[in-house]
């Protein structure tokens, strides 16, 4: 499929996660085929000032592309701005968060906080894609809250100023991440409009993956939360397209080799301090439904360095294969 001239091999896309979707973590998602990575979210204002931690998180591989960045903001000058910066880099897409629901956020009328002005959605979507070559896409909710559902209104604005495609995750905002998604109005949205709609919300299984599909008459999934310590859900997910078969789950051995690449990846790119805290919750994901593994994730919790996780990975490896 395209996203205006950019190719992307295949549609199931790697959602946007705050604290996940760092670089190792897009790796390792791209080596399990993958068709589309999204950068976490990164603040307009951030780049717009030179923060360093926001260049950190602008970082990309050569192996990711392509790779969409997600941007975040509310002031459409300093958005566009900040696209002209990023149309000097080597990112493929420019992706803009309408949908985070945290309330420091909200409060500063950012992410779904746009959802209550699409009037504000129009203005933005025109300033950065007017300002750059590179395709720029949103990501929206379903609406702020019930009693404003306006997905396909937001769509219809979005696609008349400029967006090269949408994702529609089927919640609201007062809905965070609770209840079930709602996949209707994803269809509703793919009927409304003509640029490439992607579905969003649930998906925790290939068969999620292709129902999602035929009910929504989508072009693309994205995969957020099952994707945690599961970077094999779009190999899953993918031969269960072409196919109709379901591969079986990766074995203990791979989960545990998977994490411990993951850590040096992670440590190579954020340093030894960092990057062993920062697998604590990686890791906790990894071993999800394994033998034991809550005992596991008390002693991870204490590592301190690559070591002494690795020798307390290879330990329970051991006592769980016994
Ligand atoms: C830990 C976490 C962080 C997230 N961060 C972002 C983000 O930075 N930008 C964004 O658009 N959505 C973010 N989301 C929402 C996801 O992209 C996705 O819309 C949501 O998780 C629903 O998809 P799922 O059911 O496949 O998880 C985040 C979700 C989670 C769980």
């Amino acid at each position: 499929m395209k996203i205006a001239d950019v190719n992307i091999p295949n549609p199931v896309f790697l959602a946007p996660m705050a604290g996940v979707t760092d670089l190792p973590f897009r790796l390792l998602c791209k080596e399990m085929g993958c068709g589309l990575v999204y950068t976490e979210m990164i603040s307009a204002k951030g780049l717009f000032y030179g923060n360093e931690n926001t260049k950190l998180l602008l970082e990309v591989d050569e192996k990711e592309h392509p790779v969409a960045v997600q941007i975040f903001g509310s002031d459409a000058e300093i958005m566009s701005q900040m696209a002209k910066k990023l149309e000097e880099t080597d990112i493929d897409i420019i992706d803009i968060n309408m949908g985070c629901p945290a309330p420091k956020i909200v409060k500063n009328n950012e992410g779904s906080a746009l959802m209550r002005n699409p009037k504000k959605i129009g203005e933005i979507v025109k300033a950065v894609s007017s300002s750059v070559k590179k395709p720029v896409t949103i990501k929206i909710r379903k609406g702020f809250d019930d009693n404003n559902i306006n997905a396909v209104e937001v769509a219809k604005i979005a696609e008349e100023n400029g967006a090269a495609a949408i994702a529609v995750h089927g919640r609201t905002r007062e809905q965070f991440y609770s209840g079930r998604a709602d996949w209707d109005i994803i269809k509703q949205v793919k009927e409304a409009v003509s640029i490439p709609v992607i579905a969003n919300g649930d998906v925790f299984s290939p068969e999620d993956a292709k129902r999602l599909f035929e009910e929504t008459n989508c072009n693309a999934i994205m995969v957020g939360r099952a994707a945690q310590g599961n970077p094999w859900i779009f190999k899953r997910i993918l031969h269960y397209l072409k196919k109709g078969e379901i591969l079986d789950e990766p074995l203990a051995q791979e989960k545990i080799n998977t994490a411990l690449r993951h850590a040096k990846m992670l440590i190579e790119y954020k340093g030894e301090y960092i990057g062993i805290r920062e697998m604590r919750k990686h890791v906790s994901w990894y071993t999800k439904g394994l033998l034991n593994a809550g005992i596991l994730r008390d002693k991870i919790n204490k590592a301190k360095d690559y070591k002494e996780l690795e020798n307390l990975l290879l330990e329970y490896l051991q006592q769980i294969n016994n």
